[in-house]
């Protein structure tokens, strides 16, 4: 059989057409994915990184029920663009203990990858109860409930002590502490922690 007979062979029969395909794209993707799952620079921490405390946690799950990410990412890429806006490209190893991942793609706002520190709390407190007071062109909505809607904490231990089957390093006190640490907070407050915190893990490695 020449090359060309072979080659007509997997043309015409789709079944093993399809075979080959698979074969050749999963090639591909094993050899860019496989290293990335042993590499120290893809799934270590990076030095200093802090777990969330429990208030940050509980503020990152209103950010995911408030469907915050469905406007904003949080993955700068390595463009001089997005670098001079944002700060610093994001690295794998700010985000190995995020569960789900919420780097998101949609910007309809901007990326909120190191929003932390950016603004006061104030700042925050009144652009969420009402965004056009501070951005008069702003679009986003307002979310006002989060003032009044209060924190008991109920599920706050458990939430640290699933993060920690994942390998997060809580301790047991973190744990113990948990309820404590958010009970009477109000969601805005939580939510507040959050934003404060994200992207900071770089600049407090020392
Ligand atoms: C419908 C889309 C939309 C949703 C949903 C949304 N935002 Fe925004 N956000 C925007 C837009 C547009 C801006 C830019 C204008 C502004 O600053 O208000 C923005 C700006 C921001 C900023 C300022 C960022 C910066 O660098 O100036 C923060 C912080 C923020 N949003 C947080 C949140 C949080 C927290 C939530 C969920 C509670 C949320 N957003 C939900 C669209 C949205």
């Amino acid at each position: 059989m020449s090359k060309n007979i072979k080659h007509s062979f997997v043309e015409k029969r789709v079944g093993w057409l399809a075979v080959f395909m698979t074969l050749a794209i999963s090639i591909g993707g094993l050899v860019e994915i496989t290293p990335l799952l042993f590499q120290k620079q893809t799934n270590e921490p990076v030095i200093g990184l802090k777990p969330y405390t429990a208030l940050e946690m509980e503020g990152r799950d209103i950010y995911i029920r408030e469907g915050c990410n469905n406007c904003h990412s949080q993955m700068i890429r390595p463009f001089r663009s997005e670098t001079e806006r944002y700060g610093h490209y994001s690295l794998a190893g700010e985000h190995v203990w995020e569960r789900p991942f919420l780097w998101g793609s949609k910007r309809t706002g901007p990326d909120l990858a190191r929003v932390g520190g950016r603004y006061s709390d104030e700042w925050h407190y009144v652009h969420l109860m009402n965004p056009r007071d501070v951005v008069p062109e702003s679009n986003m909505p307002a979310f006002p409930w989060l003032a009044d809607n209060v924190l008991d904490g109920k599920l706050t231990a458990k939430k640290l002590e699933v993060f920690r089957s994942f390998g997060v390093p809580y301790t047991d006190e973190d744990i113990a502490g948990a309820q404590a640490a958010v009970a009477g907070k109000t969601e805005m407050e939580a939510l507040i922690a959050y934003l404060q915190v994200l992207g900071t893990g770089l600049t407090q490695a020392k």
